[in-house]
């Protein structure tokens, strides 16, 4: 099995949706290219959702058009809708995400549909991207727990992965949004999961609210899964999720990923120094083991 890990770095996207602190699009291309420096393969760089709903990234146009993109990186962006879609395209978007949930309420809480009104919103968007050569990643939330609703069975994150993946998207990111999982049940999730939808195919997503969420991806790594979803300096949250706290941080799995002697592309220092940088723009200590300890150093 391969050593190397992809960590997709969602902290220009999760991470900054949800924090207080007001960051200016300067700051955010900045963030974008410093994660890009310090070697991350896929550095989600921001959201075309409605600027009504997350006005924190209502700038979405000007940071794109702002990154300095480099070859062999990939910069995908969420998008809700075709209007989402469009706009990213008109600044030259190439790789996108689309995302629902394993539960109904917190769907209909976060993007305003229940889970197959979602997918059918989602298909005039595939059936675009497909003719423009756009790639497309979908993202299933809640499959450990929902805020609303509690327990989540594992038949519907697999129903909905499973669709998202029929429909066309290349890579299926599992979230447990509200940061809720343990390890055994992260693992056999994801082992049902894999049943239908190759394990090539699959990304993990946990947010540390427990403090279960490195734990989680070390049970995952051991189940074969290969690309791993996490937010410099531990920022984010979902603002539809009561609750639910930063991503795990960038840092702490690099230096997990790096101790077992697997291989991620990622300069640790590089990224502990901008996750300093970002908490000292969001006004706080950085929520990263890694990046408090080095930072010390
Ligand atoms: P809606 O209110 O049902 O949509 O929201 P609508 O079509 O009725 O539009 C309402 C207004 O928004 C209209 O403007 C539209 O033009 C505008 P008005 O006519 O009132 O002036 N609008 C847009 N503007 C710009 N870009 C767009 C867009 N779409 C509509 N794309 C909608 C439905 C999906 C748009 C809304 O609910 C939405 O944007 N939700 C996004 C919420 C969000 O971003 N949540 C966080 C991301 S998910 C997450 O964090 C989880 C994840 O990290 C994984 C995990 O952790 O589990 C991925
Ligand atoms: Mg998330």
């Amino acid at each position: 099995m391969s050593d190397f890990v992809r960590i997709v770095e969602v902290g220009p996207r999760d991470g900054l949706q949800n924090e207080k602190a007001h960051v200016s699009t300067a700051n955010k291309i900045e963030l974008v290219n410093r994660l890009t420096a310090a070697g991350l393969p896929v550095v989600e760089a921001t959201s075309f959702v409605s600027p009504k709903w997350v006005p924190q990234l209502a700038d979405a146009a000007d940071v794109y058009r702002g990154i300095a993109r480099r070859n062999g990186v990939d910069y995908p962006v969420l998008v809700p809708n075709l209007q989402g879609y469009e706009r990213a395209r008109e600044v030259g978007v190439e790789h996108i995400a689309v995302f629902t949930a394993a539960s109904e309420e917190f769907n209909r809480r976060n993007i305003n549909a229940g889970i197959d009104e979602s997918l059918e919103r989602f298909r005039p968007v595939m059936e675009r991207a497909k003719a423009d050569g756009v790639r497309v990643r979908g993202y299933v939330s809640t499959v450990l727990g929902c805020p609303y609703q509690g327990e989540v069975a594992v038949g519907d994150v697999v129903r909905v992965a499973a669709a998202l993946h029929a429909m066309g998207c290349e890579e299926i990111s599992l979230g447990d949004t509200i940061g809720i999982g343990t390890p055994v049940k992260a693992r056999d999730m994801l082992r049902a999961v894999a049943d239908s939808v190759p394990m090539e195919a699959l990304a993990v997503h946990f947010h540390d609210t427990y403090g279960q969420a490195l734990a989680n991806v070390l049970a995952c790594l051991e189940e074969g899964v290969r690309v791993v979803d996490s937010a410099v300096s531990g920022a984010g949250g979902c603002p539809y999720a009561r609750g639910a706290s930063g991503n795990v941080a960038s840092e702490d799995v690099v230096y997990m990923l790096h101790g077992m002697g697997m291989t991620t592309g990622v300069d640790l220092a590089q990224l502990v120094d901008t996750g300093r940088w970002l908490a000292s723009l969001l006004g706080r200590e950085t929520t990263s083991k890694v990046g408090r300890a080095m930072g010390a150093a």
